[in-house]
């Protein structure tokens, strides 16, 4: 059945905004997440600590959190870490919540991460370790779970492998992605099934759609009602991954809170304070947001 309320894992300030192509100001960065924070969103992801020669909108990682201050950060502020030299930049910057990212395919990883599936476990295990060990909160995303633009259709037995080797390494919450929003209902019960049969119930994972052909509120509805009670989104609905030139946006934040609202089931954010935010971030971005519930509700 439904629940009464679900957690949004908001993404748009760090998936939302790394494939942006023209620099956005840290000031601008920082803006943004205190207007989600204003909207009632608690866990919002901030940025990830990754070379910048990778991710050059992310250079800016250190500035960010200087900004954001002390109030900025806790469990409920995740950062992306690959490897241990950005789990030491973090943590110098107080962070006490990361999130490592392994890919279900051997293409992907080679792209995303410069290394193999294994090579990556293996650059993650130290990083895991040293985070629990350090009393933070460990996300692991898994990439492509469902389709590759590379490899094609994912076989579920393949993601359920990748996803039991990092819970293995004691990561709190897994985030299932669709970094290229093939996925389709059917495909997203089968694999929560598949996971909760190896031992990872739906309590323990979370869902991550980007909406390229247009599945993610419909994909998120199928896992919510499957048990999962964390989904993340994206304010405005922006998103992409430069590794991935197919992914398009996440699902919007305010598409998925219309959703809610539809149905009652709380989720602590104020919808038309959501609206305003992508209004303004738009005018930032210089082109109106993908959310199709902003465009809706902004009158344009
Ligand atoms: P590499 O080039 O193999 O790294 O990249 P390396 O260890 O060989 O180091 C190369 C240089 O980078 C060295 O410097 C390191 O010190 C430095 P040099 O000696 O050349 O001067 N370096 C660092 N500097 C700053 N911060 C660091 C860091 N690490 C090394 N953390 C690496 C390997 C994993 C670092 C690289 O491949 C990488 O950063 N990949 C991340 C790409 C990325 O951020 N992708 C987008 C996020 S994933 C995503 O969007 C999907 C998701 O949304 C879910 C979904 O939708 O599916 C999560
Ligand atoms: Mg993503």
């Amino acid at each position: 059945g439904m629940p009464d309320r679900v957690t949004i894992y908001e993404v748009g300030p760090r998936d939302g905004l790394q494939n942006e192509a023209a620099a956005v100001p840290v000031e601008v960065k920082a803006e943004f997440v205190r207007r989600l924070l204003a909207a009632g969103l608690e866990t919002v992801e901030l940025t990830s600590f990754v070379p910048q020669k990778w991710v050059p909108q992310l250079g800016d990682a250190e500035e960010l959190l200087e900004l954001l201050g002390p109030e900025g950060l806790g469990q409920q502020r995740p950062v992306l870490v690959p490897n241990e030299r950005g789990l030491d930049r973090a943590v110098e910057c107080g962070v006490t919540s990361v999130a490592i990212f392994g890919s279900a395919t051997e293409t992907f990883a080679r792209k995303n991460l410069n290394r193999s599936v294994a090579e990556s476990v293996q650059m993650f295990a130290p990083v895991v370790k040293r985070a629990l060990d350090a009393g933070a909160w460990v996300r692991a995303y898994v990439s492509m779970c469902f389709g590759d633009p590379w490899e094609g259709p994912v076989p579920v037995e393949q993601v359920v492998d990748v996803c039991l080797r990092l819970m293995d390494l004691g990561c709190d919450q897994l985030s299932l992605g669709d970094t290229i929003g093939v996925g389709t209902p059917g495909h997203v019960l089968r694999l929560l099934d598949a996971l909760d049969d190896a031992g990872i119930g739906p309590d323990q994972s979370a869902v991550h759609f980007h909406d390229t052909y247009g599945q993610a509120l419909a994909n998120t509805m199928a896992a919510i009602r499957r048990g999962v009670r964390v989904v993340d989104a994206s304010t405005g609905g922006l998103g992409g991954c430069p590794y991935a030139r197919s992914a398009t946006g996440n699902l919007a934040t305010e598409d998925l809170v219309w959703a809610l609202d539809g149905l009652g089931i709380e989720h602590g954010a104020d919808l038309a304070q959501l609206v305003q935010t992508s209004t303004w971030m738009a005018a930032q971005l210089g082109r109106p947001a993908p959310s199709r519930v902003v465009r809706a509700l902004a009158g344009g």
